[in-house]
């Protein structure tokens, strides 16, 4: 059996991937600035400068919206958290050490463009967001909360481990591409939707990163490398996991189509698995081959959960739409 590279090893033999996918990242990215998307012209003082306080009346944004919003905002509010995961996994020299920063300053922008808008256009309740972002950056995120049962195994020490950080962040920047998209949509204000489609677009470019990353070292180690990629997608949760009413903005989210089990499935999972051929390739070892049946099971096990999902979802939303007609039957 062929030995397993340490953290150094990997850090040193894909640096120079590091390298080029920082200078590809350099070229594609595009520079742009939070307060272009915000109409600052609607905003005014809160009580406390003898303004108004929020009301909920003042929102035109949907339930829906109000919460795919929210959980965005609070996950890229978290920055700090994952920012120190992936520092404690990358090296702070060379490409490794200039990449930290610059995904870092690049998040960061996408945090105060939401919550600039959101508070100008009295979009939620912004007490009730500060609270939120309080809760939640005090807990923070380690990779042990997405681990679930398997916490000790999966991590040493709190750290992740390199492949483990990259492959949790490639499904993660793409998860979050998707729910940006979709919730963009929703708002039903063309600002919104053009602020949130360019954040996805950012978000796209953060996970060809650390997908290029991690494809190479799938190259240089598979039977390593599908074992780390394998424990993230059995145990993948979503960073919000965690926030203060998550479960019931989850729920909205995944019912209305911002993030479901089907774009998590055929949106996030699989195309990253088809672009480091997981399925077609013939590198793996014993264990890698091993380790590909347990991920193949897996995948089915999701395909028939998320058709059960679907179907109940259908119906529930039959359900609603009836109840609403027979209402407006009544009323009329
Ligand atoms: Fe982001
Ligand atoms: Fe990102």
């Amino acid at each position: 059996m062929t030995r397993e590279l340490t953290q150094l090893e990997l850090l040193r033999e894909l640096e120079s991937v590091a390298e080029a996918n920082v200078n590809r990242h350099l070229k594609a990215a595009r520079d742009w600035n939070p307060h272009d998307y915000v109409p600052w012209d609607e905003g005014r003082n809160f009580a406390a400068l003898g303004g108004v306080d929020y009301d909920p009346e003042q929102s035109r944004l949907s339930d829906v919206a109000q919460a795919a919003m929210i959980t965005n905002l609070l996950t890229e509010d978290n920055l700090p958290s994952y920012h120190r995961v992936i520092a404690d996994n990358f090296s702070m020299d060379s490409a490794w050490g200039y990449w930290v920063g610059r995904w870092t300053a690049e998040e960061n922008r996408h945090g105060i463009a939401m919550r600039d808008y959101l508070v100008v256009t009295r979009g939620v309740d912004p007490v009730a967001l500060e609270q939120a972002r309080m809760t939640h950056m005090t807990n923070g995120y380690s990779p042990e909360l997405t681990a679930g049962d398997r916490a000790g195994e999966l991590t040493a020490g709190g750290q992740a481990g390199l492949l483990r950080a990259v492959a949790y962040v490639t499904f993660q920047e793409l998860a979050t591409r998707v729910s940006h998209k979709n919730t963009g949509k929703a708002c039903n204000d063309p600002i919104a939707d053009k602020l949130l489609q360019r954040i996805a677009a950012d978000e796209n470019l953060h996970m060809q990163f650390y997908r290029n990353v991690c494809g190479a070292g799938m190259d240089i180690a598979p039977d390593q490398t599908l074992r780390a990629v394998t424990d993230i997608v059995t145990n993948f949760q979503m960073p919000g996991a965690g926030m203060p009413n998550f479960r019931r903005h989850g729920v909205l989210m995944a019912k209305h189509g911002i993030y479901d089990l089907r774009q998590h499935l055929d949106e996030v999972l699989m195309p990253v698995l088809r672009k480091w051929d997981v399925f077609g390739r013939d590198d793996f070892g014993p264990e890698g081959e091993k380790t590909r049946e347990e991920l193949a099971a897996f995948l089915e096990q999701l395909e028939r959960d998320t058709v059960k999902f679907e179907e109940m979802r259908d119906r529930s939303l039959a359900r609603e739409a009836l109840k609403k007609a027979r209402q407006e039957k009544k009323a009329s």
